[in-house]
């Protein structure tokens, strides 16, 4: 629970009026078990007088990004396909990681893990046992047995689609390249314990995508993964491997690395169907 010292408090309101579940008594500086920890009352506090439920608290530094920059950024963003032999730092790796405590999360539960993949046999090893994973799966729903149902049942499925994957794979296999990591340096997984709700997938996606824009003004450059992804569902035999624990599934996966291409152009793309009301 956040802590209000009421002797540092000027009873301002800010964090009574700020906050998004009502929790907040100020007479007795009470916070009720509604709170929801969103923080919005230490981080709205004049006086710092609302401590965290963890750590401190920090004045924040303006920046310095303009509209126009993020823009900028934003469109020199592509996915990385091609990285240059060479390792990220640990340092960095952990500086991606810790950057992740300023990012969204449904329920403030933050309950996601990441796990840093990032030894070139084990990133291999990766690669392998995804593409191995998505070949057996490919091959069971592609089957003549079974495709036929999948047509009737899920149409949404692209049956010739997977078909090419799965040629594609195995092609890839007997070359030894990477069709899955294309030899990233380093590949995070975002993991969480499998739940009914849809709020770790979200949070995973929201950390992966604030994680990609961080890393780019790092001078890195992601990939995000959706096969590995589909490969390290629930109770995958992969999880172990990388140490996602048996209750947990991987919701987004990101590969990062010094990029080998650099790209010049911005190639245009359509912008979403809008409807204003
Ligand atoms: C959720 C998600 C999953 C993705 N999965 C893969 C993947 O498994 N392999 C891959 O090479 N690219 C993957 N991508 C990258 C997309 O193919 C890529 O975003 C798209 O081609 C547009 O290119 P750009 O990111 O350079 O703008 C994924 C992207 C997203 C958003």
């Amino acid at each position: 629970m956040p802590f209000i010292k009421l002797e540092k408090c000027t009873r301002c309101l800010k964090c009574v009026k700020d906050c998004p579940a009502q929790a907040i008594t100020i007479e007795t500086g009470e916070i009720a078990d509604t709170c929801i920890h969103c923080g919005h009352c230490v981080a709205i506090c004049p006086e710092m007088a609302v401590r965290p439920d963890f750590g401190d608290v920090f004045l924040l530094q303006p920046h310095t990004v303009t509209p126009k920059d993020f823009r900028n950024l934003t469109s020199e963003i592509r996915s990385c396909r091609s990285y240059l032999p060479k390792d990220v730092p640990d340092a960095v790796l952990l500086q991606l990681v810790d950057n992740m405590k300023h990012y969204p999360s449904a329920n403030n539960a933050r309950s996601l893990q990441i796990s840093v993949v990032r030894s070139k046999e084990k990133v291999k090893l990766l690669n392998d046992l995804t593409e191995e994973a998505l070949i057996k799966m490919f091959s069971f729903i592609t089957s003549p047995w079974v495709s036929p149902f999948i047509r009737i049942f899920a149409p949404s499925i692209n049956i010739s689609k997977l078909k090419r994957y799965k040629a594609s794979f195995i092609e890839k296999q007997k070359t030894n390249d990477s069709q899955i990591c294309h030899h990233a340096p380093a590949v995070l997984l975002f993991h969480g314990e499998v739940s009914n709700s849809e709020m770790a997938e979200a949070d995973a996606n929201i950390w992966a995508t604030y994680t990609s824009i961080y890393a780019n003004t790092l001078g890195l450059n992601t990939c995000f993964n959706g096969f590995i992804v589909k490969a390290m569902g629930k109770k995958s035999k992969l999880n172990s491997h990388f140490k996602v624990p048996s209750n947990h599934k991987v919701y987004a996966s990101l590969l990062v690395g010094y990029p080998k291409v650099k790209y010049r152009n911005e190639a245009s793309r359509q912008s979403p169907i809008v409807v204003l009301l």
